[in-house]
């Protein structure tokens, strides 16, 4: 059967983060899922190359848009392939081939008379790319999608005759209740085409970048909206309006996309289809929003999370396990060191990589690394029911797309092959003289894993790839069908020697998020996203101080934190706990001055609390602490 998976495009204003990564992840995983099951599948992701915005960005950069666009779109292609993302194929919007498509699905609805010229004046948010009716700003002027000052508008645009599809969209939703995944969120999209569907501008005048009309139109000031162009992507990609060579995987099968997009997709882009007279995309999967450390995620802020550098601190298996796992599909989520350190060190280390351990522990001591499945059912009939009951549960939920809960009932073949273990005490049948009843069970746990690891590879693939490799046997739909489906045990494993898979992670390997206080002004907030800059009052609003460090101790357990006690021209002494052991002895430190920041929202660091924070540069060689070049009296404001 064929399958067809996609991400959203992502826009190339700025590099990716951890929420983008999520989707990725996501839509990798299922179109794993599905070649693992012997489906023929194509899965697409790109990038959002046009519109205003780009430009935008573009022209603070000071760079020529394509440049700009090139740019930031091969730092996503090449974190997807750092990440392993299988995609068949990256999609720009500005491919040639792209834009012919888009003309030609342009052309298709015009001649349905389905596009119209007339005038359009409104308000327009350019972060958004969307029109808003006067009544649905915030105080009149502001984007209720993102907060930010929207523009009015005045010029003349193409419409498409949204409005005529209201009852054709309604109906498709009461005909296919699970067309929006998790299926309550369609109630959000219903309530919103009740209220009314007003033709959607569906071109611009009013800038340069992006597809033209197509040119028997002869209407040179237009370019196509960001929307219509972009949403197309998902049919020009397999050769819509060019040579149509993949459209047999038409229509989708999930199309992944976060919540906030989730209009675009289960209201414009089904009603483009129905005009193009294509069929729909059987489920729209939608997922929620990512937070670090319980806030919003903002340049500003610094505190985005680069998934590369998770990635490459904690390993991006270890990432994508965490993101898969934590949060259940469609609801919002949470980023931090922390809990993505308890499920490597609970989960990935404790659960499975102890059993792997375990059976290359035993396998080594009681039969030189080689166990046969002989008596397996002999012994453990029992076992394996369990077994199988627990892996027919795993595919109701992958079609859901309930992945946290697939990972979550896959876990329980961990749990079931370290019970095994222990009930079943192997050591003790060896010490007894019952031989082949320990290899029984060695043998039993080892085609628990097996199959586990067929399981997870969409989810890991390149850690099951390691592990079958130690069990000496391959994950591809062969060992699918025959593991799997047809429920065999592996005859025979020859089992090999490897280091742990992953290693226990005592504390967090990276610079905590900076903590502070939310910005009130929702709008100036935006304002310095977009450039990067700050106004200099933001900047003070930041309470540098010089302190003096009267203590300093080792915390027990880390390797890199220190407990000081500075004085900030105080009552009292203020607590900081710094990561800079590794640069600094306790007797370094005591009686030396510091920079620090004295304001922050005290934090808890391997439960001790931190009141402050010290500068420091850092390089590959270490740290340097920023101090005074001259003592100052503790509490002397720097600025
Ligand atoms: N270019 C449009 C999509 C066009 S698809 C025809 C777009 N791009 S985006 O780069 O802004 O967002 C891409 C995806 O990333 C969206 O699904 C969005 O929901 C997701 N995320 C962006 N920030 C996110 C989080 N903080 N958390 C989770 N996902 C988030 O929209």
């Amino acid at each position: 059967m064929n399958k067809y998976i996609t991400t959203p495009i992502y826009y190339v204003n700025g590099e990716a983060h951890i929420g983008h990564a999520y989707t990725t992840f996501i839509a990798d995983t299922v179109a794993r899922y599905e070649r693992l099951k012997g489906n023929k599948t194509y899965f697409l992701t790109g990038t959002d190359e046009h519109g205003q915005k780009i430009e935008e960005s573009a022209k603070k950069n000071s760079k020529p848009i394509q440049e700009f666009a090139d740019e930031i779109s091969a730092t996503f292609k090449n974190l997807w392939d750092e990440l392993n993302i299988s995609y068949s194929k990256f999609i720009r919007t500005t491919d040639e081939d792209h834009m012919v498509g888009v003309k030609k699905a342009f052309e298709v609805m015009y001649n349905k008379g389905d596009i119209y010229k007339d005038f359009y004046e409104g308000h327009y948010c350019v972060s958004c790319e969307t029109f808003f009716p006067e009544t649905q700003l915030i105080d009149g002027e502001f984007c209720p999608d993102c907060g930010r000052t929207t523009n009015v508008v005045k010029e003349e645009s193409y419409f498409f005759r949204l409005s005529n599809y209201e009852d054709k969209l309604l109906k498709y939703y009461e005909d296919n209740p699970d067309f929006v995944l998790p299926c309550s969120r369609i109630n959000e999209v219903k309530n919103f085409v009740k209220s009314g569907l007003r033709d959607l501008s569906v071109t611009r005048t009013s800038f340069t970048w992006g597809v033209k009309l197509p040119d028997f139109m002869g209407d040179d000031k237009h370019v196509m909206y960001v929307w219509l162009d972009a949403l197309m992507n998902y049919i020009t990609a397999l050769g819509y309006g060019k040579d149509e060579e993949n459209m047999e995987f038409w229509p989708a099968s999930t199309q992944f996309v976060g919540k906030d997009i989730l209009r675009f997709h289960a209201i414009y882009w089904p009603a483009f289809l129905m005009s193009l007279d294509l069929p729909l995309p059987k489920h729209i999967g939608v997922h929620g929003w990512w937070t670090r450390d319980g806030e919003k995620m903002s340049k500003s802020k610094g505190n985005v999370v680069a998934p590369k550098d998770v990635a490459d601190t904690y390993g991006a298996e270890n990432l994508r396990y965490f993101m898969l796992r934590e949060v259940p599909f469609g609801q919002d989520g949470d980023f931090s060191q922390r809990a993505l350190i308890d499920r490597i060190n609970s989960e990935l280390s404790n659960d499975l990589g102890n059993l792997l351990n375990r059976i290359i522990g035993m396998s080594g001591k009681y039969s030189d690394f080689l166990i046969d499945s002989i008596d397996v059912q002999k012994y453990h009939s029992k076992e394996i029911e369990s077994m199988n009951k627990i892996i027919d549960s795993l595919d109701g939920f992958m079609q859901n797309l309930q992945i946290h809960r697939y990972l979550e009932e896959l876990w329980k073949l961990f749990s079931l092959g370290n019970g095994v273990i222990q009930e079943f005490e192997p050591w003790v049948k060896m010490k007894e003289d019952k031989k082949d009843e320990a290899l029984a069970t060695v043998a039993l746990v080892a085609n628990i894993l097996a199959k586990a690891a067929i399981m997870l590879s969409p989810a890991m693939p390149k850690t099951t790839a390691i592990i079958a490799d130690t069990l000496n046997f391959e994950i591809n739909n062969e060992s699918y069908i025959e593991l799997i489906c047809n429920k065999k045990l592996l005859k025979l494993f020859n089992i090999k020697k490897t280091e742990p898979l992953f290693p226990r992670i005592d504390e967090p390997l990276m610079p905590e998020a900076p903590l502070q206080e939310p910005n009130k002004d929702e709008s100036n907030k935006e304002k310095k996203e977009d450039d990067g800059l700050i106004e200099i009052g933001q900047f003070f609003e930041t309470s540098l101080k010089v302190g003096t460090i009267i203590e300093a101790e080792i915390v027990p357990k880390s390797s890199k934190l220190l407990k000081l006690q500075v004085d900030l021209g105080e009552d009292k002494l203020r607590q900081v706990v710094a990561g800079i052991r590794k640069s600094y002895s306790v007797e370094d430190l005591i009686g030396t001055q510091a920079c620090v920041v004295a304001n922050l929202k005290p934090a808890k660091l391997m439960g001790m609390l931190s009141e402050g924070m010290l500068l420091a540069a850092k390089d590959d060689e270490g740290l340097s602490l920023i101090r005074p070049e001259r003592p100052k009296k503790a509490g002397t404001p720097i600025g």
